[in-house]
Order: C-alpha cells, then structure tokens, then sequence
C-alpha cells in the first residue's frame, strides 16, 4: 500500500542487524489511520530528540528480527469485537503463536487503541503486551488503553514513551542514514478534526422510502439518505476512499430528557479540566448519550447502588453486556436504575463526543467542491420513545442551506489503483456502496482502462436498490462493466454478496490472476468476515490451492495494496 512505501518500510531499507540494538522500533497496526499517526508522532518526537529509529507497519515488519531487537513500542487498534486491523493480522499470529521466539532481550510497550462501547475493548493491544511478558520481554511501562478520545491516553503515553527511550539509547547524530523523512512537507489544510469547516447541506434525499422496504418485517422503518454538502471556499480536497468526519450534536430532546431524569438544571455552569460550560451544552456538544460504553455502566452501577448492573459487568457476561450497549442508550440507563448524580460527576463520566466518519461517495472529478455522502439514518423505538443515532440524525433532519461541521479524513489505504488499466472489484452491500460511487465516478472521469465489477446487496430489489438508476446509467455507458446484486429477502433462502462471489468464483479468479484489486466496504462483524471467508474457498477451489496457500494468497494481496477494506 502506498502508506507503507512512503513510510520506507523494513523492506526498502535492509535492516543493518547490527545496528538493532542502538534503535527504536516503532510498529503499528492502524485500520483507521489514528494508530498509525499516533505511531509517526512518537517517531518524529524520537527522532527530533536524535534518536535512531524505525517505523513500521506490522505487514511490512520482519518478525525474524523480532529476537535481536532491544527496544520496540507498539500502538495497535482493536477492531469492533476484538480483531487487530487488517495490516497486523500476520503480526499478532505471529507474536501469539507458538513460533514466537524467547524475548528476553527486549524492552518494549504497548499503546492499544479502541472502542468502549465493545465488551472487548483493546483486546489486541492487552494480548500482545501479555504475550511479550511472557515470552521475557520487559514491560517497560503500563500498557494504555486509548478509547474515541484517545488523546487522554495516548498523549502521557507517548510522553512516558519518549522518556524511557531516551534513557535506553543513546543520542546518535548518524541515525539518519536508516531513517526515512516522516512526512513530507505540506501546509496543513486550514480545516481539520478540531477546526471542523461549517460546510452547507445542499440535498438531503431518502434513497429507501420510509415503510416500504421492512414492510412488517422487522420493528422499525429504514431510512437511507443521499446527503450532498458543499465544500465551497473550504480549500478542502479529498480522494475516492476518503471518509468525512462530522461532529454531531445530541438531539435537544435527549439532552432534556437526561436533565429531567436526573433533576439537573441545564443552565448550571459546570466546570471540567479548565473548561467551563452550561450543563445543557457540555451534554449536547461535548458528551457522548447515544453511545453507552462499559466504564459509563460501571459509574452508573455505583451510582444506583445496583446489583444487577454489577453482575453484568462480572467477567464471565461479556455477551450479555455487549447486547445492553448495543440496544441501549444513556438515558435508558438513568430512567431504568435510579441514582444520584451531581453535574461534575456527570460531565467527568460521560464519554467525549467524537465525530463521526462516512465514507465519502462520489468523486471531486465529478462533483467538484462537494462531498455526496450515504447515510442509514439509525432510529428505533423504545418502550421509552424514540432513540435515534446523534449524527446521523442530525444529519437526517438536516435541511437545505444549514451548516455542519466537517472535515477531510483521509485513507490511504483504500485507494484506486495508481495503475487505470488495473481492473477493480468492489464488494459493498448495504450503505457500504458508498466509496464505489464515488471509484466508479472517478474512474469515469479518467476514461479509466480497467474494467469495473460492483457486487451490492440489501434487502429488497424494489425498494433498496441504492443507486439504481445511476448503475444502470453507468453499465449503459460503458462505465461500469460487471454488476452483481443479491437481494437478501426476496426469496425463501436468503442470498448475500458472498454467495455471489462463490457462484463467480471462476471469473473472480480469472480477475484477480490478471491483477485486480479487491475492495470490500460495509459491515465488519458478520459481512466483511463471511466475505473474507467466502474469498479463501474461491482462491482455494479456483487456484487449485490448500486452505494454508489460499491464506498465503489472499495475505499477499493485501501486503501489496490488492486487498483492501473499508469496514465499520
Ligand atoms: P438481511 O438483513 O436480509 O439478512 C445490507 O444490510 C445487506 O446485507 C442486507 O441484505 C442484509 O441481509 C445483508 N447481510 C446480513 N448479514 C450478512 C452477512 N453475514 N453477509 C453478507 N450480507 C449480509
């Protein structure tokens, strides 16, 4: 990936084994790109402090130098129910696994990343620390835990960090011979993550007409949204695969419902690590109350002096936790166990708000200074009334001419090929079609030699068929060459993307032998695994291949950028 080659992994520098010792290893493991710039923060403090060292992405680091190495920090993200992020999967077999060597010469430390919201909250980053422990390494400091705001944590992290590898090397002043320049010189955009651009909504269509898609079915109506937001006087650029960040606000409503419940005056000033606000606007600009995370649970479980709560968050009911924070909001906390808070001990338990990322789905080629953007509006009823998800609501509701706050997430690592004759194959059901109609418009745009194949699924043809009309448009055109779609509900057994790939799996491997690149985007914990799944037994069957080969293969196109995935 081009991430890795700018950042000169192991591989384009041979390691001078002798060296190993009088330098730091930085490795990460990034799915986002927060791990990553974590890990190229320390490395750029290190070096301005005339350390030696190397930063490496986990697929490009060489495990055999693993037992001649002397210092290594790891910053590591845990995806949503405890996977490590695509580029570390080889890593983390590796360092857990029987082959692993003794470590007794190592120093090392771990900054894990993380979501609180999953019972298995930096689970990667927890079983590489144990794992080095006991292979002899020495801890040299307590690992972290970073959650959404990860900065609490990571900022003292990558201080201590810093400190003790001063102390374990040596300055040098010819280390910057191995050592690649970090970051190339930009200007820095004048809009980022914490000056979000007030960017204007100018369409906010339903894709899925409200009741007609669950028909009965299920519980509650879908509701998919085509929003455009114009980035006018912005100066912000984005690629195909580029997420936008928003930072929501939580619904007034909910806000209000939280005060009443905890009979909290709203207008109160509250103060909190220098910062001082009304109550009212730290709960509906700087809190999380549409996400329930497992430390909120255990504050309220003191409390409410609840021993039920309490038992729920005994070790062995991770299961039964996970489905509370996954149904369950913070007011439904407060409304269902009753406790006493004061407002400082609300503001200091709650969550920070932080923005949320959608993949963004179209192409400056073809848009120029706007961002499209496909959103599920999440709602669904409580015994208690309504619950919605904060940004995408807000952005649901969202009318013409009003302003949100955005900014530019970029993500190197789902790219078009550089290469415009390579073919591309684009697996994204549900609202993870996204970045595909903004590769496919940029491909377009290019006059892109390559052929273009969308697999896409959902419920119903007639009612979910995101994008119908400008698929159709694009097959028309010569735009797109191969479309794939399967239509979950429309039949007795239900037919998803992967069974798809399975009944293409010759062509799909014809593809990918002439250099196609892969791209999965979508929903991690069932989809993106059943496809990867699915993705193995078509390279095993198809290349005549063992179970262990087709890993190997499928390991190899994601170690040159091939296989890549967009995942939430
Ligand atoms: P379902 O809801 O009918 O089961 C987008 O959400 C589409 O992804 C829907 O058609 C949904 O089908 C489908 N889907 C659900 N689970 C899936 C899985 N494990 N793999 C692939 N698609 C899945």
């Amino acid at each position: 990936a081009r991430s890795g080659a700018a950042l000169a992994p192991a591989a384009a520098a041979p390691a001078a084994e002798s060296k190993t010792g009088e330098r730091l290893s930085i490795v990460y493991g990034s799915q986002t790109g927060n791990a990553k710039r974590l890990a190229e923060q320390l490395a750029g403090q290190a070096e301005a402090a005339g350390l030696s060292v190397r930063l490496v992405r986990a697929d490009a680091y060489p495990t055999r130098e693993l037992k001649t190495e002397r210092l290594l920090y790891i910053v590591i993200s845990t995806q949503g129910d405890g996977d490590p992020p695509d580029d570390a999967r080889g890593l983390v077999e590796f360092i857990a696994g029987k082959r692993a060597p003794e470590l007794k010469g190592l120093s090392f430390a771990v900054l894990g990343l993380g979501d609180s919201s999953y019972p298995q909250f930096c689970a990667i980053g927890a079983r590489l620390d144990t794992r080095l422990a006991e292979l002899g390494a020495t801890r040299l400091f307590a690992r972290g835990e970073a959650d959404l705001d990860f900065e609490t944590v990571s900022t003292p992290w990558l201080q201590q960090a810093l400190g003790h590898a001063r102390d374990a090397l040596k300055p040098t002043t010819a280390h910057l011979a191995t050592v690649t320049p970090l970051r190339p010189l930009q200007a820095a955009p004048a809009f980022h993550r914490d000056a979000p651009f007030a960017a204007e909504l100018i369409a906010n269509r339903r894709l899925i007409a409200r009741g007609s898609s669950a028909a009965g079915a299920v519980g509650f109506d879908k509701d998919i949204r085509h929003i455009e937001l114009s980035l006018e006087g912005s100066g912000l650029h984005y690629q195909p695969g580029d997420a936008l960040g928003l930072w929501p606000r939580n619904p007034p409503a909910l806000v209000q419902a939280v005060l009443d419940t905890l009979q909290l005056d709203g207008e109160a000033d509250v103060g909190h690590n220098g910062q001082h606000l009304p109550l009212r606007q730290w709960l509906s600009e700087k809190r999380e109350l549409t996400k329930l995370a497992r430390p909120f649970v255990a504050s309220h479980a003191a409390h409410a002096r609840s021993e039920e709560l309490n038992r729920l968050l005994a070790p062995d009911q991770n299961a039964q936790l996970a489905e509370l924070l996954s149904r369950t909001q913070v007011i439904d906390l407060l409304q269902r166990y009753d406790g006493d808070w004061s407002a400082e001990e609300l503001v200091a338990a709650l969550r920070p708000l932080t923005p949320r990322l959608y993949s963004i789905a179209s192409s400056q080629k073809a848009v120029g200074e706007e961002a499209h953007l496909t959103v599920a509006h999440l709602e669904y009823a409580t015994q208690a009334g309504l619950r919605w998800g904060a940004a995408s609501h807000l952005l649901a509701v969202a009318e013409e001419g009003e302003r949100l706050p955005v900014f530019i997430e970029h993500n190197d690592r789902f790219r078009l090929p550089s290469d415009s004759t390579r073919d591309i194959v684009m697996i994204g059901p549900g609202t993870g079609v996204a970045p595909f109609r903004g590769f496919v418009q940029d491909r377009a745009a290019d006059g892109a030699a390559g052929r273009n194949w969308l697999l896409f699924g959902n419920p119903h043809f007639r009612s979910d068929f995101l994008y119908q009309v400008e698929w159709q448009a694009a097959l028309k055109a010569g735009q797109l060459h191969r479309l794939d779609l399967a239509f979950s509900r429309d039949q007795a057994q239900k037919i998803y993307v992967q069974h798809r790939l399975r009944e293409h799996g010759r062509d799909l491997y014809d593809w990918l032998q002439g250099g196609a690149h892969l791209y999965v985007c979508g929903d991690a914990t069932r989809m993106a695994k059943d496809v990867h799944a699915a993705l193995l037994a078509v390279i095993a069957e198809h290349g005549g291949k063992s179970p262990e080969a087709a890993e190997e293969y499928l390991n190899d196109l994601q170690q040159q950028g091939r296989y890549a995935r967009d995942v939430y």
